[in-house]
């Protein structure tokens, strides 16, 4: 589903991606960890096309994706969430989501588009926010919500375009662990065929819900393994002063 190939991104004079090279298979979930700074959200920039790469290559769906713009990556169904929210929080629930739906099937951020779109997207935000068991809370503003009912809405914004791939920036950071296993769970049962990369720094939740672990560290990728491969890498528990292996 995602390749990426050498790989590399400075600013100025700071090397963020060296040389990062790895593939997503078709409904793979890819746990994405490394300390702050280490290039994670970097990395998500230049897959989704807010970032260029200095260097490397990067296919999506067999397709060069280099040069394509962000909004035309997303109708590919390459889908991204941001480390800050996105949602617009006078709008309700439903509103979000079904804006999201919209977008995805080309109508844009237009209030008035043809019945059938609108009726269409409004019910594929129903159907999301029941999935959530968030039904009750659908005419609310997202900005009355809980803060994890918003990190739930995040994520349903981003299922509501489509994504073969999604990627999520540390959907479950400020979480209970409940609530973050609640969120991953929802993805993840989302649809089988979806690949997911999840950058998140609760190793807990990455290790439940990943099939692999990638580790950057200082913009190199150090590891690239299941969740057991990873607790015995040396230089994966160097990076991270032993804390892999107290996490279950
Ligand atoms: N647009 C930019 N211009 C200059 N430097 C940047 C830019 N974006 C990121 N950086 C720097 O690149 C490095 C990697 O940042 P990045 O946000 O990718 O890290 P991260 O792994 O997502 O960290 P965190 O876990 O804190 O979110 C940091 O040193 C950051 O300051
Ligand atoms: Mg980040």
């Amino acid at each position: 589903m995602l390749a990426i190939d050498g790989v590399a991104k400075a600013f100025g004079g700071l090397r963020v991606l060296v040389d990062v090279s790895f593939a997503v298979g078709r409904g793979e979930t890819l746990g994405l960890i490394g300390p702050n700074g280490a290039g994670k959200t970097t990395l998500f920039n230049v897959i989704t096309g807010f970032l260029s790469p200095d260097r490397g290559g990067v296919r999506f769906a067999g397709t060069d994706i280099v040069g394509m713009k962000p909004d035309q990556r997303v109708r590919a169904g390459l889908v991204r969430t941001f480390q800050k929210s996105m949602v617009f929080p006078e709008l309700s629930a439903r509103e979000n989501i079904a804006l999201a739906a919209r977008a995805r099937r080309g109508a844009g951020y237009r209030w008035r588009s043809s019945a059938s779109v609108t009726a269409e997207a409004d019910g594929a935000a129903e159907a999301l926010l029941g999935r959530a068991r968030l039904g009750h809370r659908a005419d609310e503003k997202v900005g009355n919500l809980s803060y994890g009912d918003q990190r739930i809405v995040d994520v349903l914004i981003s299922l509501a375009m489509a994504p073969k791939l999604l990627l999520l920036d540390e959907p479950t950071a400020g979480l209970a662990r409940q609530e973050a296993e609640r969120l991953v769970e929802l993805v993840r049962n989302h649809d089988d065929e979806v690949a997911i990369i999840l950058i998140a720094h609760d190793l807990d939740i990455v290790f439940g819900a990943c099939d692999r672990v990638a580790v950057l560290d200082l913009g190199r990728l150090i590891a690239i393994d299941t969740p057991a491969g990873i607790r015995a890498h040396a230089g994966a528990q160097a990076a991270y002063l032993g804390t892999l292996a107290e996490a279950s």
